[in-house]
């Protein structure tokens, strides 16, 4: 064998392979396209029959509810209140000023809190001072989705956390900076803004922004100190935050983590009344309390309220693995290869391969041989 026909074999299998593969796509685009873009999931009954689905723009759905007959037990009472907003504003249990703006069935609250603030006027007298603090019942601050942020030149921050009404823990941090040229946009790192993680099985806080010279040294370009807790990545630091009262008027955003009850789920899966629904599963809440309910694989809805069903991915796009054909089955689907292919049919496996045909391969060698030479 000469050198050149050792080189050139390993070319022309590359080549075919080639050929090959761009037949295959170019098959595979024109059979499973265009795919018709489904239509969302008609609405899931989400409420008791009778009960108040949202506020404004936010769903409320069970175990939350507005009214007695609504909701699961009092924890669950969301105020729409009407009567001094226009839209209407939910808000969260016995607080007029916790307002809330998502909830999902999988355990998280969404609420709005504002930061704590100190302001000084330029002799360093006190010209406004709140803290901030929210005080929950049953729900917990969520520790995983949440940061304790300070923003200031001549600011330290303290948080006091309380579980169940005991006190917990405290927190802080500190940010200084003697100019606003050491301030670096997007970073909090303790020039101008600093922050530290939130601690675990918290249900009350209260967060205090503080001062070492009551801005004195800094009042030219950062009269005020700010803390407060924020959802994590929500919060972007920016320099000119320094130099306004952009975070006076501030609602932030904080998720809070849901569950029911207090028992565990080893005790309330044996009562008579199984709180988890159809095709729906009990969890326990790690640290906090209660319990959890969730759908299963593959299955949408309410689990605490008339269960789950199947979710059909053959009709959502982005939740099937097929290349070709899509089978939806209860709780998953499966996948196939149209005629004349072959392959387990998943995207993320084997895919489809136009099973191959001899004769023509002979012939796309045997071409593409003659045109290299
Ligand atoms: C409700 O949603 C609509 C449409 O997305 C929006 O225009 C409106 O501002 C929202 N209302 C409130 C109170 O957020
Ligand atoms: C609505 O909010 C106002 C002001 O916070 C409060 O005084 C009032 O009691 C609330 N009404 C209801 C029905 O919750
Ligand atoms: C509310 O939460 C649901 C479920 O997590 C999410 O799909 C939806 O986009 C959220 N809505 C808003 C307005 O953030
Ligand atoms: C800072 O402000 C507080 C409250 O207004 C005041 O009591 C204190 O004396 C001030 N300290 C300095 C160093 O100005
Ligand atoms: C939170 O509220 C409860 C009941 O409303 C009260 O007993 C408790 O003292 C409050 N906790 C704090 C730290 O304010
Ligand atoms: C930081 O962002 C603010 C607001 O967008 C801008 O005015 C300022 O010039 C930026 N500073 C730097 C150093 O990029
Ligand atoms: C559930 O709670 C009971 C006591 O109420 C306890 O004995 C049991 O260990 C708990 N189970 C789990 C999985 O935490
Ligand atoms: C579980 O889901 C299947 C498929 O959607 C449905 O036919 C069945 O009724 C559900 N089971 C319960 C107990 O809800
Ligand atoms: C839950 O608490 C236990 C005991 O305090 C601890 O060992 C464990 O790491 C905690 N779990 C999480 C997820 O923080």
């Amino acid at each position: 064998m000469s050198k050149q026909k050792v080189l050139l074999q390993p070319i022309i299998l590359l080549i075919v392979i080639k050929v090959l593969l761009a037949a295959a796509t170019s098959a595979q685009t024109q059979l499973t396209s265009p795919p018709l873009p489904s239509p969302p999931p008609p609405g899931e009954v989400e409420v008791k029959p009778g009960c108040q689905d949202k506020c404004e723009n936010v769903s409320i759905p069970y175990p939350f509810g507005t009214k007695k007959g609504c909701y699961l037990n009092e924890d669950f009472l969301i105020t729409c209140n009407s009567t001094h907003y226009d839209p209407p504003k939910p808000f969260l249990p016995k607080s007029y000023s916790t307002e809330v703006t998502n909830i999902s069935v999988d355990g998280k609250l969404y609420i709005t809190l504002c930061p704590a603030v100190q302001c000084y006027d330029e002799s360093g007298q006190l010209t406004d001072g709140f803290t901030s603090s929210v005080n929950l019942s049953s729900f917990f601050i969520s520790n995983t989705d949440n940061v304790h942020v300070a923003v200031g030149c001549d600011t330290y921050s303290y948080i006091f956390g309380y579980k169940n009404e005991q006190y917990a823990y405290s927190g802080g941090c500190i940010s200084y900076c003697a100019g606003i040229d050491y301030v670096v946009n997007g970073s909090c790192n303790g020039f101008g803004c600093c922050q530290t993680s939130f601690a675990q099985g918290i249900n009350c806080f209260e967060v205090s922004a503080m001062s070492f010279k009551n801005h004195t040294d800094v009042y030219n370009f950062n009269p005020c100190s700010f803390s407060f807790v924020v959802q994590d990545g929500k919060f972007n630091f920016f320099s000119n935050m320094l130099g306004s009262d952009y975070l006076k008027k501030a609602s932030l955003p904080v998720v809070l983590d849901w569950s029911v009850g207090s028992e565990n789920c080893t005790n309330v899966v044996n009562k008579k009344n199984h709180p988890c629904k159809g095709n729906a599963s009990c969890y326990d809440v790690e640290n906090g309390s209660g319990y959890r309910c969730k759908c299963n694989d593959g299955f949408q809805g309410n689990p605490y309220l008339n269960g789950c069903h199947d979710i059909d991915e053959c009709k959502v796009p982005e939740l099937n693995t097929c290349k070709q054909k899509c089978i939806n089955t209860e709780g998953s689907h499966t996948c196939s290869c149209y005629k004349g292919y072959h392959g387990d049919g998943r995207k993320n496996g084997e895919g489809c391969t136009r099973t191959p045909d001899r004769t023509s391969v002979i012939q796309i060698v045997v071409g593409k041989q003659a045109h290299m030479y």
